[in-house]
């Protein structure tokens, strides 16, 4: 294992802790920039409070509303504008992963010369990273993508029909705000959906990454085991605190880093492909990521069985002496978790007939490709087999 990590992330965990938010801002900047999305955190209350707490500590307020899921080119075009316009000297995300992704790259956007989607890895005429950005504050009010302990965000270029993202030091927040009390109102189904995404991260190092970390693959199970111990009991009764706490904690440690440190993950396949799914259709990531996963891990499992008999062991506590029926039947019980809290896990239940597959797997290999062209992950896959896999998710 060779690896180097850091994460200059503060974070500040707890229910109840969005009551420090202006305590926290006012070491970091005068004036925020409140970023969030399409309502629900003014219709639970979060918002006013959030602004209460900022002007009793002395931070101005500029609020930028609207943010979508899937979050549009434009929209961070637009509020990187209004922070310039403002002289916001702080970006404050309160939303779930799309907020906090446009939160993101408003930020940079802001130093940015020229159009930001040169940041992404999609860029046409080639990366150009942003190295620099106005201090970010996150606080995150669904438990899913791990956005606001992480260097990463994803946007949508809505004239290109791309999703596409942005990998950036400088995009790290400051400081993550987690209160989970503030996804006591998430619907059961966002609330699975986040479950799905937060295990789909560390099971996408997990079997694409280099063999012979032990420990790493110790906390991608500690994730997954947490996650589906307690994410049911989120789904089941959204007011649980205990529960969502700790499917919180779950999503920021699958992402920010410390599980993937050492694994050196050659790719996050799943997520490559359900990105060209969620650019075409607008689907919620994890329905999408509910959908592709099984059928990905079918596919590869069948190609490095003892690792996925590894998981099927481990998680599932499967014995079976023949390893590719382990491996299979680890994959099916997966499957069936997923089903069971609410995902999609068919094609036919995000409302897609399969009829694009062919250009789901096309634009997606168009997106990310290796030298042989194939999609970067163990197994490196050709569109012929991306279109096989598919296949089994119809
Ligand atoms: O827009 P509002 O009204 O706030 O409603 C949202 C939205 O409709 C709602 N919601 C959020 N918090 C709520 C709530 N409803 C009630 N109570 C609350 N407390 O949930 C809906 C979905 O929100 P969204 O932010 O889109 O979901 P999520 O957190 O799953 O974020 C998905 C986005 O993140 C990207 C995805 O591709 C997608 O664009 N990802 C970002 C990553 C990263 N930065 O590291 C990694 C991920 O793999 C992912 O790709
Ligand atoms: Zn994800």
């Amino acid at each position: 294992m060779n690896f180097e990590f850091q994460n200059p992330t503060r974070i500040v965990f707890g229910a109840g802790v969005l009551s420090r938010l202006g305590e926290v801002a006012r070491e970091g900047g005068r004036r925020a920039l409140l970023v969030i999305g399409g309502g629900s955190v003014k219709r639970n209350g979060a918002f006013d409070r959030a602004v209460a707490s900022l002007k009793a500590a002395g931070v101005g307020v500029v609020a930028f509303e609207g943010v979508e899921p899937n979050p549009r080119l434009a929209t961070v075009v637009r509020g990187a504008q209004l922070a310039k316009a403002e002289q916001c000297d702080l970006v404050i995300a309160l939303g779930g992963g799309s907020v906090m992704d446009a939160a993101k790259v408003m930020a940079a956007t802001v130093y940015y010369e020229g159009d930001p989607w040169e940041m992404m890895v999609h860029s046409p005429i080639g990366t150009r990273l942003p190295t620099r950005a106005l201090p970010i504050i996150t606080v995150p009010t669904l438990a899913a993508t791990g956005s606001e302990m992480n260097m990463g965000a994803v946007i949508t270029n809505e004239q290109r029909v791309e999703k596409s993202y942005v990998i950036a030091d400088c995009l790290y927040p400051w400081v993550a705000l987690v209160d989970p009390a503030l996804t006591l109102t998430v619907p059961a189904d966002q609330t699975a959906y986040g479950i799905c995404d937060l295990m789909t991260h560390v099971t996408e190092g997990y079997f694409n990454g280099d063999d012979g970390t032990p420990l790493q693959d110790r906390f991608a199970e500690g994730v997954i085991l947490t996650a589906m111990e307690w994410g049911p009991k989120a789904v089941a009764n959204g007011q649980d605190l205990e529960a969502r706490a700790q499917v919180q904690w779950a999503s920021v440690v699958a992402l920010n880093g410390w599980v993937q440190a050492g694994a050196n993950a050659v790719g996050f396949p799943v997520h490559m492909i359900e990105h060209t799914i969620s650019a075409i259709h607008d689907v919620a990531h994890g329905a999408g990521l509910a959908v592709v996963n099984p059928a990905w891990m079918r596919a590869a499992a069948r190609i490095r069985p003892n690792r996925f008999a590894q998981f099927s062991r481990r998680i599932f506590g499967l014995e079976q002496p023949d390893v590719l029926a382990c491996a299979l039947e680890g994959v099916a019980r997966f499957e069936g978790f997923l089903g069971g809290i609410g995902c999609p896990t068919r094609l036919s239940q995000l409302g897609l007939d399969g009829t694009l597959i062919e250009r789901y797997a096309r634009e997606t290999l168009q997106a990310i490709h290796d030298e042989s062209g194939c999609l970067p992950g163990r197994p490196a896959m050709r569109e012929a087999e991306v279109i096989d896999l598919l296949r089994t998710a119809l």
